[in-house]
């Protein structure tokens, strides 16, 4: 398998690239910024782009799907709740065939609904739901912190050893582990609903 993290923008996010090795088929995830660079690592590495797969459908994930897929003819993967032009909508529990890597799709709403996780060979790009030492925000448009405590706990029954991939650098390092965060990440500490619903609301 071929994994590629590619910091992008002036936003700090990364966009993610998953390939095989042996069809040489790529995933680009979250293409939103420097469309060129993305596609000319895919090519530098022999990969033909197959699929974008969204995140979310915040602009900063979703800006190149369209250049993309007007380059590559690339399908656009995204929650069949997602707003955006899709051809394969994915529901929590799907899973998306990149040659032949397999990557398995998790819901998880609370930043926004249409939220997907997605987890390939012990990796697990987490999207605008969970940063390395931070969780994202749920007060934007549709955003919501009682979705968000269950799309957590859901994360967080994942193996300590799984890696944490997520959409934007805000944290001391740009990748971690569940376990990582279940001891340093001050979003995931014991809180009951309520207490998690009133700790989002604080400043
Ligand atoms: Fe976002």
């Amino acid at each position: 398998m071929i994994f590629r993290q590619v910091p992008v923008g002036s936003f700090q996010n990364f966009s993610y690239i998953i390939g095989d090795d042996s069809t040489k088929t790529a995933a680009l995830v979250d293409p939103a910024w420097e469309v060129g660079k993305l596609l000319r690592l895919c090519s530098d590495m022999g990969l033909t782009v197959s699929f974008i797969i969204n995140t979310h459908s915040h602009s900063d994930h979703v800006g190149g799907n369209e250049e993309v897929s007007q380059r590559t003819k690339a399908k656009i993967v995204a929650h069949v709740s997602s707003p955006v032009d899709k051809d394969l909508p994915v529901r929590d529990g799907d899973t998306i065939n990149v040659g032949n890597v397999t990557v398995k799709v998790i819901h998880t709403p609370g930043h926004c609904p249409d939220h997907i996780c997605l987890l390939t060979d012990g990796k697990l790009l987490t999207g605008d739901t969970l940063f390395v030492g931070e969780c994202g925000r749920t007060d934007l448009l549709g955003g919501n912190s009682s979705e968000m405590y269950d799309s957590l706990n859901k994360l967080l029954k994942l193996d300590d050893s799984i890696e944490v991939y997520p959409g934007h650098d805000y944290g001391p390092k740009q990748s971690s582990t569940i376990g990582y965060e279940r001891q340093n990440n001050y979003t995931l500490k014991k809180r009951t609903r309520e207490q998690f619903i009133q700790f989002m609301q604080e400043p």
